[in-house]
């Protein structure tokens, strides 16, 4: 229970994203104001960033019921109609990997969400007859990884399009400390600041590594993190001093040492690598780019200097 206590619960609470924050903290007020249910608000970005714990907030801050399913668990139309039908006005409704939803279950969203109702057919043949179910207001609340995952009519009926993006170093070390104070621990300001940044720009990952750190902080009876076995712990963790891992090694590793740098389509480097080319595209590609450590081109990705320096290889210009 630790573990969800870690989740802030109110938008105060929660730190980065202040553009979201701003715009969402008028947007609930309003709604609030009105005594009407939020619109419906589509959340993307990279893993780990705080899509669901947003979701919750949102249901926290509107005084409402906060419901949670996700794409791939919604098989067919009658599962998403037993969800919908069982909603109280103004409950919100998450859906994680809302993309993953089956073709077949998002029509039958549509009108829920534009008009709150559903059409669900009864019966088989010809005396099959379609039968409409009034629904009360709700907000569906929708995380992706991207928003281009979504087709262009469910995505068009969110009227809240919010990107949450990497988070600074300041944040990340702010939300380290507040996760040792939930944890009851001591960290030094350093060893918070060494794991910030080695975190990739992500809360998920920072709090995972605070965790290893504090195993081993406590199996040698420090009594506060030190810097020093942070950074111990990191490269037990191989960690690097970008928060780069394994995986983001081979990935890399793999564009310079088999390609030449590049370029190469994300297809050859998922087989030659052995990754899924959708957990690449996710998961690993977001913040290497953002860092500066590949390019996309329209002919395929492309190691840049920085990599090059990072891994240690000559750049080979013949
Ligand atoms: N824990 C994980 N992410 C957080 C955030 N953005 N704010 C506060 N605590 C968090």
């Amino acid at each position: 229970q630790v573990e969800q206590s870690l989740r802030p619960s109110t938008l105060a609470q929660y730190i980065g994203q202040n553009e979201s924050k701003k715009n969402l903290s008028i947007f609930i007020e309003a709604a609030k104001m009105r005594e009407e249910s939020l619109d419906h608000v589509l959340l993307y970005g990279p893993p780990g960033l705080g899509k669901t714990t947003m979701a919750s907030i949102i249901a926290n801050e509107m005084n409402v019921q906060f419901r949670t399913t996700s794409g791939p668990a919604i098989e067919r139309a009658g599962d998403l109609a037993a969800i919908l039908s069982s909603l109280e006005i103004g409950d919100v409704l998450f859906i994680d990997e809302i993309h993953r939803l089956p073709r077949s279950v998002e029509e039958i969203l549509y009108p829920a969400m534009e008009d709150f109702f559903l059409d669900i057919v009864i019966g088989e043949g010809s005396s099959a007859r379609s039968v409409r179910l009034d629904l009360p207001p709700f907000t569906l609340v929708g995380a992706t990884t991207r928003a281009g995952l979504l087709s262009a009519p469910l995505r068009d009926r969110f009227g809240i399009l919010n990107r949450l993006e990497f988070y600074n170093m300041e944040d990340l070390s702010q939300i380290i400390r507040r996760t040792a104070d939930i944890f009851e621990i001591e960290i030094d300001a350093e060893a918070a600041g060494e794991i910030a940044s080695r975190s990739r720009g992500t809360p998920r990952i920072a709090n995972r590594l605070l965790k290893r750190v504090r195993d081993i902080a406590q199996v040698q009876e420090e009594a506060q993190i030190s810097y020093e076995t942070t950074k111990r712990a990191l490269k037990m963790l191989q960690v690097d001093q970008h928060g780069l891992d394994h995986i983001d090694h081979k990935y890399l590793l793999g564009i310079i040492d088999k390609f030449g740098g590049g370029p190469v389509g994300l297809d050859t480097i998922s087989a030659t690598i052995g990754e899924e080319s959708q957990t690449i595209e996710d998961v690993y590609e977001p913040f290497l780019l953002q860092e500066g450590f590949i390019q996309r081109t329209p002919r395929g990705r492309v190691a840049t200097m920085k990599s090059y320096e990072h891994l240690n290889r000559e750049v080979n210009n013949s």
